[in-house]
């Protein structure tokens, strides 16, 4: 079944939590807690075409063939720091998930992101890989932490932020238009510092408490 490349979570409960968070005077500590409980609710959408298969089990009164996931554990790959944040709560829904990092800085003088880490699970090929990181402004670190998987072999590929810049799902959609990206919301526009706006300013430092 093919997807769409966009998919806005329109959960009235991702939506409430969301409006909560973008509020400036909301704690840090608010601030994680809240990004940990929608990410569990992130985790159940992108995780829908999750391949099924049946295993034979006993229930107490007698056998059935009961669904169960299908093929090798996915991976979650968090580009840091802030992919950190929406990695936490998706682990607590999937704990048997495989988890990779992928670490970019963007060079001063081209502004093109350059690895500085990136350890991933094995067998790429074979999982479903699902790339978090709470903020798709530019595109730019999400199209080359993509490029490195795909170089290490992944091919099922899933991109999950909480908010969407117009800027970044463009830039996804050209380099990358296999790559399905679900988001809680999409926004305007980048200012000129390239802060999504209306946004909720910068996500690593409101969920670290770093300025
Ligand atoms: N990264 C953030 O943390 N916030 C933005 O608005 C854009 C990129």
């Amino acid at each position: 079944m093919s997807q769409p490349h966009l998919t806005v979570i329109t959960h009235p409960l991702v939506q409430h939590k969301l409006t909560i968070m973008r509020q400036k005077d909301v704690s840090t500590a608010g601030f994680r807690r809240l990004l940990r409980e929608i990410s569990l609710l992130l985790a159940y959408e992108v995780t829908r075409e999750l391949e099924l298969t049946t295993m034979r089990i006993e229930t107490p009164l007698c056998a059935m063939d009961a669904p169960t996931l299908e093929g090798k554990k996915l991976a979650l790959i968090s580009i840091l720091r802030a992919g950190n944040g929406l990695l936490d709560g998706i682990l607590e829904m999937i704990p048997s998930a495989r988890v990779g990092f992928v670490g970019l800085y963007r060079d001063p003088e081209t502004l093109q992101p350059v690895e500085y880490y990136c350890k991933v699970p094995s067998l790429l090929d074979q999982r479903m890989t699902i790339v978090v990181d709470p903020m798709l402004a530019t595109g730019n670190s999400s199209v080359a932490a993509i490029d490195m998987l795909k170089a290490r072999g992944a091919r099922n590929l899933r991109f999950l932020c909480l908010l969407a810049a117009p800027e970044g799902v463009d830039r996804m959609r050209q380099a990358h238009p296999d790559v399905p990206i679900f988001t809680a919301a999409l926004d305007d526009r980048l200012d000129d510092h390239g802060y999504i706006v209306p946004g909720l300013g910068d996500a690593g430092d409101r969920m670290f408490g770093t300025k």
